[in-house]
């Protein structure tokens, strides 16, 4: 696990088991509700408006992961907090949250930096708009918003305020790096490998290898003579740091994760860690030496089986949304126990 100094705040593997009293699972629908909402159900389909898609994969994540015994077996340790990798989070949604409605340490992972401004000024919106909030909390109403029903786990989560009183979110922490085969051979070397790769030499490689293919204002050359100030507080900018969270990743996720999706996968089983991907485009001329039964992978279906291939104990599911070529909802994932 890696303390970063939040360490008390998330679940741990031991109590990965998330408990509706202090999480933001979806508590019982209100009696009059009862008939328009639709719990759990795998086997409903939502038109989830393209924002909203991510909560169908968080509630995935917290009924999978998040119970007794899911990822308890995991070799991270059981002491500190668990540490999610979100890869190529995009905008953060996903990470922001799940670290604040859920309490879970979760990082992006994406070269482009996350943004929260939208997710800030709906929750806001909603805290000004309490009956509103109550209208679009009710899941099967055209007018459900999935964060106006997170809004009670938000707010009871939040350690600061505004001067108006308003809760004060936490950012995630991110990293700006491809995730792709070049990283994870460099996990490979640094982290399993290890001493028998060279010891301090492979950790030399790995700073060498960070520093030139990380986004940051290290890295970054200064125009006009004034240097970017491209990092903040939540960024991950040191070549070590950022290896500790490879090292102590419990969960790798990547939520239609676009050139990352296998490497995902790839860096899940390298790490020997449980991972959740929902693939969607196939970039069939970015990888041309992806191959099925001899022929080049093209379309997704074919993508699908290609990273399918990789382990025997890949399991599928689908989300509950309706799936369109640009909503794919197909999630293929590993559980702690698969890798036995
Ligand atoms: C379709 S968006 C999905 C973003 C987010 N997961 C969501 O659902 O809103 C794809 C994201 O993948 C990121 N991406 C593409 N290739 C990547 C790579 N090799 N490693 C990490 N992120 C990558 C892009 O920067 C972009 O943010």
């Amino acid at each position: 696990m890696m303390d970063d100094g939040n360490a008390a705040r998330y679940p741990t593997l031991r109590c990965i088991v998330i408990d509706r009293e202090k999480t933001s699972l979806p508590p019982p629908p209100p009696p009059s509700t009862v008939g328009a909402t639709i719990p759990h159900n795998e086997n409903s389909t939502r038109a989830y408006a393209k924002r909203f898609r991510v909560f169908a994969f968080r509630e995935f994540l917290l009924r999978t992961y998040f119970r007794p015994s899911s990822l308890s077996s995991s070799g991270g340790g059981n002491d500190g907090a668990a540490v999610v990798l979100d890869v190529a989070g995009g905008n953060g949604h996903l990470s922001w949250i799940l670290r604040n409605a859920d309490g879970i340490n979760s990082i992006v992972v994406d070269p482009v930096r996350p943004k929260h401004d939208r997710l800030i000024k709906s929750m806001n919106f909603l805290i000004d708009h309490p009956d509103e909030a109550a209208l679009r909390s009710v899941e099967g109403l055209p007018t459900h918003q999935p964060l106006a029903r997170l809004m009670p786990s938000l707010i009871e989560n939040c350690e600061r305020r505004d001067d108006r009183g308003r809760p004060i979110m936490t950012s995630p922490s991110y990293m700006r790096i491809r995730v792709d085969s070049k990283l994870v051979a460099m996990l490979r070397k640094v982290i399993v490998d290890g001493p028998s790769s060279g010891g301090d030499d492979a950790l030399r490689s790995w700073d060498a290898y960070w520093y030139n293919e990380s986004v940051n204002s290290a890295n970054v050359p200064e125009e006009d003579g004034k240097s970017f100030a491209l990092s903040d507080d939540s960024q991950i900018c040191d070549s070590r740091r950022a290896l500790e969270v490879f090292r102590s990743v419990d969960l790798i996720v990547g939520f239609h994760p676009d050139q990352a999706t296998e490497a995902i996968i790839d860096m899940a089983l390298l790490l020997r860690v449980p991972f959740a991907v929902v693939p969607c485009c196939v970039f069939p001329s970015e990888f041309p030496e992806r191959t099925l039964g001899g022929k080049r992978v093209r379309i997704y279906s074919e993508l699908v089986e290609y990273l399918r291939t990789k382990h025997d104990g890949i399991r599928t599911t689908t989300l509950p949304f309706i799936a369109t070529e640009f909503a794919r909802k197909l999630v293929m994932y590993m559980l702690m126990e698969d890798f036995k």
